[in-house]
């Protein structure tokens, strides 16, 4: 291992690299929610009115097709996701592919939960995808876009058919504004606010195809569905949720902060530019990894490499191995990593293997990340340094 690593002189202009809630946009500050529509009734004119805002910039920024339907639900992107799972899981057989904490968290819901008896599972290790080649067009089909905690994505769509005749429900959280999404391959999209545009945590987006609308009427779950989860009334889509009118109260300051988010992705040029920012966040982490001796991706290939949740583990030859060893020194990093206040949040997730993750999603300034990176290497040499001692 390299010695003699000096002490980084610059530090990032902002140390926020946690996976979520994320960082403000550059230039951020609670000024920017001023426009709040704060007292108000989200059933007013003017609350439906931000309500609306929120959908119609989420269309133009993401390209979604006028077709689909984009509404504002509670929960967050857990919300979002059990809507789908719970309002149109259950006439078909499900595929499900999971290969990280939350894609297994989706799993659990799906045999543990709503117990459905024709059910297959994919499941692979950290660092690694499950065979998506196995998906069967008859079936439905539910996986991740972006594995936030192992920094595994999908590479893209191809392995999903165009004649189908099941659904697709994609949560597409760490992925959404950062990430090419082919609509015409995705029945059922989700995000929550608080990830690549730097938003509050509280309200879920979910998208529906015509064929996910379809699915609603055409299938009468065979659970109880809360009414946190309807989006069918009287056997006909509720079609005001997709206008704005959310099915209970939203916060009015977080819808605000939404749309101060998607008017910068606007305004700094759309996905093309944000998925820029993304990519030079990501390219400076790889810069940094490719000249480590210590430090490596968890994604174990480079076409499945997360751009916004960068998972790095540790590879020093001198505790390859132990595991234990690696947890206690990955956190000793971390908390040397806050405490110079060069990066913040910036510990593996509580259920991945041991080691770091960066977020490298739109908000991020590369300049910073690379700092950060620098500080990284010096903290590791550093908690090192005083093992050996
Ligand atoms: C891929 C993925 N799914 C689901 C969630 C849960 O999201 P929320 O807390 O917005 O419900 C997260 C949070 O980080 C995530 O990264």
């Amino acid at each position: 291992m390299r010695e003699g690593i000096s002490r980084p002189v610059r530090k990032p202009t902002n140390p926020n690299f946690s996976s979520g809630p994320c960082r403000k946009r550059p230039g951020w500050s609670l000024q920017a929610l001023d426009g709040a529509a704060l007292g108000r009734s989200h059933r007013s004119k003017e609350g439906k009115a931000k309500l609306r805002e929120v959908i119609d910039l989420t269309r133009a920024v993401l390209e979604i097709p006028a077709d689909y339907r984009i509404g504002i639900v509670p929960g967050s992107d857990t919300g979002s996701v059990e809507m789908a799972l719970w309002g149109l899981l259950g006439p078909r057989g499900v595929d499900v592919f999971a290969w990280e904490s939350f894609g297994g968290d989706w799993v659990i819901d799906i045999t543990n939960e709503l117990n459905l008896e024709d059910r297959r599972v994919f499941q692979a290790a950290y660092g690694d995808l499950p065979d998506l080649g196995k998906a069967a067009p008859d079936r439905d089909v539910v996986f991740t876009w972006n594995g936030t905690s192992s920094g595994v994505r999908v590479p893209n769509a191809d392995w999903i058919t165009d004649d189908r005749s099941g659904l697709t429900i994609c949560d597409a959280t760490s992925a959404a504004f950062a990430m090419d999404l082919p609509w015409s391959k995705l029945d059922v999209t989700t995000w929550s606010w608080q990830k690549v545009l730097g938003g509050e945590g509280a309200h879920g987006m979910i998208v529906l195809s015509p064929r996910a609308a379809e699915r609603l009427t055409d299938h009468v779950p065979r659970w109880p569905m809360p009414k946190l989860f309807r989006m069918v009334r009287k056997g006909l889509v509720t079609e005001g949720l997709f206008v704005g009118e959310t099915i209970n109260t939203p916060s009015l300051l977080a819808v605000e902060d939404a749309i101060d988010g998607l008017r910068w992705a606007r305004d700094i040029g759309g996905l093309p530019a944000l998925k820029a920012r993304c990519q030079e966040n990501f390219d400076r982490a790889a810069q940094w990894v490719s000249q480590s001796d210590w430090c490596d991706f968890l994604a174990s290939r480079e076409e499945i490499r997360s751009q916004t949740s960068i998972c790095l583990k540790i590879v020093d030859p001198e505790i390859s191995g132990d595991q234990a060893l690696q947890a206690e020194v990955a956190t000793a990093v971390t908390a040397r990593l806050a405490e110079e206040q060069v990066a913040l949040d910036a510990g593996a997730y509580r259920t991945a293997p041991p080691g770091f993750r960066f977020w490298g999603g739109a908000t991020v300034e590369a300049s910073d990340l690379a700092v950060a990176l620098e500080w990284l290497d010096w903290c590791y040499h550093e908690v090192r340094k005083a093992a050996r001692a």
